[in-house]
């Protein structure tokens, strides 16, 4: 997933690897959100990223293209060692068999090869879930508090959501009143106060970040809803993508699992079903799909924290049939492996079918960058600023992180008249404690952002077939444009049958779809020296 996912979701690139870039180099572009009047992304979680680049800026060598593909694999390597807690848990209460399915369900999902090396707070809780779950099942719960209160006050406020079941068990079940609150303290003294600090130092101002976000989202009057809403369906459709088998046992399983356990109760006057366990670990889940299922805007990274929990469920679920099945057959409760095989292989088939296709259809645009530093490597670029432009496809680039030293993305006019992006004004903490000109919460274009496309050195493209005005085809301009690299790119727009789209099957998939070629351009009228 390091290597081959791409960057999924342009707020993962403004958001959260820019700012770090600004952080580290002291340049990167920002959203209305880093604006200190606003002040909803948090400085912390960012400086917390920036530590995993010191080994490599310090050992390493200096290109930051690997800085970018280390800071990936890092994440890869967190979400291993968050999984393998979880495994231990959930192996720990629901013994082997359970255990074994969800390593399958977690290691061939698509949901994972996309969620796991994303630099975003989603991706953040989603560790969270795996760890907190986890350590939960395995009576760890003081660890357990602190993890939830991580993934909220660093990550995502809404995350605590997950937490809720956690908090019942100890206060309700345990009664454990004292011991709950004074982790609760810890958690306050060692993650918020440190975040509310740092994101002070950084807005130049009291700001407590998980704060902000909660009453932008909640009591603002347009609230998030100006970026799009979507049906319902978008979340089925997108967990079926991304989990396609497991996702329907998954959200069955508050109907399968006690119909197959009251039947073997009903059979067996011994048998005692593990109920409080199985509610409580798939509490979180539901409640999640209560909260987030019916908000107007949706996004696919909004299910990432509940990743763990829809493996675990549908494990529990294949878990469970296997039981009746065995429980029939046998007259005895015993787990049925062809069942569980049957069903895993199926998953597994689809599953590496989407994210063959995913590849497949979607690299190209992180493909163009080495070309780039090869150019850099033999030009002498310590003089000029050179500028690499993006239109249409602004929200297609996956960081600054790609391009090499002195190189610099500015951005060129297109048919796109939303707000877009802008640089931070000056470098370091002047940049972010100031108040950015030319912003606003209601996502209105601002002309002030583009250059002139004449004074750019090369121009990153997406040439689908088709122009108007404001995006001509640039690479027929042969007088002004030269192509260095091109890569295939499926055209969403005219693979019409999202079926083909969707699923990766060899040779058919290039027949059915319709692919256009993403470009990297020089200049002929701009040269480097
Ligand atoms: C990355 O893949 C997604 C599909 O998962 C696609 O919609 C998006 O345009 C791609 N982004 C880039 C930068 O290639």
């Amino acid at each position: 997933s390091a290597l081959m996912n791409n960057v999924t979701d342009c707020d993962e690139t403004y958001n959260y690897w820019e700012p770090l870039h600004h952080l580290l180099y002291g340049e990167g572009f920002q959203t209305w959100e880093y604006s200190p009047v606003y002040a909803i992304r948090s400085w912390a979680y960012i400086c917390l990223h920036s530590m995993l680049t010191w080994a490599h800026l310090g050992f390493l060598n200096e290109n930051k293209l690997l800085v970018f593909y280390f800071i990936r694999m890092i994440f890869g390597l967190v979400c291993t060692l968050c999984e393998i807690q979880f495994y231990k848990g959930v192996s720990l209460r629901f013994g082997n068999n359970v255990a074994r399915i969800l390593l399958a369900l977690m290691v061939l999902g698509t949901g994972m090869f996309i969620s796991s090396t994303a630099f975003l707070p989603s991706t953040f809780c989603m560790f969270g879930t795996f760890l907190f779950m986890g350590l939960w099942l395995q009576e760890k719960l003081n660890l357990a508090i602190l993890t939830v209160a991580a993934s909220a006050i660093i990550g995502w406020p809404f995350s605590v959501a997950l937490g809720i079941p956690l908090a019942v068990d100890i206060l309700i079940r345990r009664r454990k009143y004292w011991f709950f609150t004074k982790w609760c303290l810890v958690a306050i003294a060692t993650m918020l106060l440190p975040s509310f600090l740092i994101d002070s130092f950084f807005y130049g101002k009291p700001v407590i970040a998980s704060l902000n976000i909660l009453t932008y989202n909640v009591f603002t009057e347009h609230g998030p809803d100006i970026y799009g809403t979507e049906p319902l369906s978008y979340y089925v459709i997108n967990g079926f993508l991304n989990f396609n088998v497991a996702f329907l046992l998954a959200l069955s399983t508050i109907v399968i699992v006690p119909i197959c356990e009251v039947i073997i109760v009903l059979k067996h006057a011994g048998y005692r079903p593990p109920m409080l366990l199985i509610s409580f670990s798939i509490a979180p889940m539901y409640i999640w799909i209560l909260i987030f299922f019916t908000r107007p805007h949706k996004e696919e990274r909004f299910l990432f924290p509940i990743y763990p929990l829809i493996c675990l469920s549908s494990a529990v679920t294949i878990a469970t049939l296997q039981k009746l099945y065995g429980f029939f057959k046998f007259h005895r409760y015993l787990s049925v492996q062809w069942i569980a095989a049957l069903v895993l292989t199926i998953y597994g088939v689809i599953s590496l079918s989407r994210s063959f296709a995913l590849f497949n259809a979607y690299h190209g645009s992180m493909e163009l960058y080495p070309k780039l530093h090869h150019i850099a490597d033999k030009a002498d670029t310590s003089e000029t600023t050179v500028r690499v432009c993006m239109g249409k496809e602004w929200h297609r680039f996956p960081s600054s992180f790609l391009l090499p030293n002195n190189f610099t993305l500015e951005l060129i006019r297109s048919e796109f008249k939303g707000q877009l992006p802008a640089k931070f004004e000056a470098p370091g903490l002047e940049g972010t404690r100031a108040e950015p000109r030319h912003f606003n919460d209601e996502n209105l274009e601002e002309k002030s952002r583009y250059v002139d496309v004449e004074t750019c050195h090369f121009l990153i493209d997406f040439n689908h077939g088709e122009e108007s005005t404001h995006e001509p085809i640039y690479s027929q301009q042969q007088d002004n444009w030269k192509i260095l690299k091109e890569v295939d790119f499926l055209i969403s727009k005219k693979s019409t049958s999202s079926l083909h789209r969707a699923f990766f099957v060899p040779f058919y998939f290039y027949e059915r779809n319709d692919f256009g070629k993403y470009q990297l351009l020089q200049s002929r009228t701009n040269l480097l020296k």
